[in-house]
């Protein structure tokens, strides 16, 4: 198939190009470069610049390419940023999302797969959290990925236009060619890694005294060449019909356990320092993943957390100043 992939040239998004180009499929890259990296480019794929707010762009590049279906990862995506500024998480995720939809509807492009995120879910009252739990987000960005979610269905009703929302646990590890670099930097793997790697004195723990075993916070952190995997499944799905499916292995480590897993994996002694509880931060986020795997055959390869660190581990390694 011929797929956009808007933020393609994202952590995440690079990825998905990769392994898109990798079955066959073609792919056209449509970012802005705010957060993405010029050189996470593949370059058997066509980059156009652009910022999702342009619908005239967006119409032009999918009648030029013959665009088939869209995977739309594009877009503001973390929970403390959001909790301070509200209305660039609104405009980014779901006014500029509405202007790719309109993009779509004019150039007759009826099929997408949407990047979401568990913080749909906010507080999770049960875990595993399945897909029919409450929807109860406890951030501007949950909420701009909820309010998105549920124009899709609408569109699907209405205009016949068919998603599949992939609900994004915590995307981690790297590819042979493609891996994390933000700026900056808040996520916990690349963090611990920073401190390996020499260039961070310690790694501070938001928050001991969490109700789960160990006291400090538990996620299900999933391969991001299993979670790209998961987008080109998710493009079967649309000739059928729309659907949501959360992506996680369904099991959880605590940020004491990845501390400990990146210490036995990169050799190095990482320092620690405990630090207040983050803003919005659920003790534990565990996807339930059974339906995925069942309707979709999702298989993932990648599910030891050891092997999700050493990929990080060595990607970083082989690109010590990220992109
Ligand atoms: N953490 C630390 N120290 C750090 C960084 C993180 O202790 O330096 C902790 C966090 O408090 C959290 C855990 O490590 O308990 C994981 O934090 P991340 O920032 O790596 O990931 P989050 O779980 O906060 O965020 C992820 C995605 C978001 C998504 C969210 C759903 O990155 O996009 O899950 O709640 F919204």
């Amino acid at each position: 198939m011929r797929i956009l992939v808007t933020g393609g040239a994202g952590y995440i998004g690079s990825v998905v190009v990769e392994r898109l180009l990798a079955k066959g499929h073609e792919a056209v890259i449509y970012d802005n470069l705010s957060r993405g990296h010029r050189s996470a480019v593949a370059a058997e794929a066509r980059f156009i610049e652009g910022d999702l707010a342009d619908s005239e762009a967006l119409v032009r590049t999918m009648h030029e390419d013959s665009i088939e279906a869209v995977i739309h990862l594009a877009g503001s995506s973390m929970v403390g940023e959001s909790m301070r500024d509200p209305r660039s998480y609104f405009v980014n995720n779901v006014v500029n999302g509405l202007s790719l939809l309109d993009a779509m509807l004019k150039a007759g492009v009826l099929k997408i797969v949407f990047s979401s995120s568990a913080a749909v879910y906010g507080l999770p009252e049960t875990i595993p959290i399945n897909e029919d739990a409450a929807l109860k987000p406890s951030s501007p960005y949950g909420e701009s990925k909820f309010a998105f979610e549920r124009m899709l269905r609408w569109y699907d009703e209405a205009y016949k236009l068919r998603h599949c929302s992939l609900r994004y646990f915590n995307a981690a590890g790297a590819s042979e060619l493609h891996g994390e670099h933000h700026t900056p930097e808040t996520h916990l793997i690349p963090n611990i890694l920073k401190v390996a790697a020499g260039e961070a004195e310690k790694v501070l723990i938001y928050g001991e005294d969490y109700p789960t075993p160990d006291g400090t916070c538990v996620r299900d952190y999933v391969h991001v060449v299993d979670l790209a995997d998961a987008h080109l499944l998710a493009l079967n799905v649309l000739e059928r019909g729309s659907e949501t499916y959360n992506v996680g292995y369904g099991s959880g480590y605590s940020v004491a356990e990845v501390v400990e897993m990146a210490r036995q994996v990169t050799g190095k002694w990482i320092s620690t320092e405990s630090a207040p509880r983050r803003p919005g931060d659920p003790p534990v986020l565990i996807a339930g993943a059974d339906k995925i795997m069942r309707d979709l055959g999702w298989n993932p390869r990648h599910s030891e957390l050891d092997r999700i660190i050493e990929s990080a581990w060595r990607w970083k390694l082989a690109n010590p100043n990220g992109y």
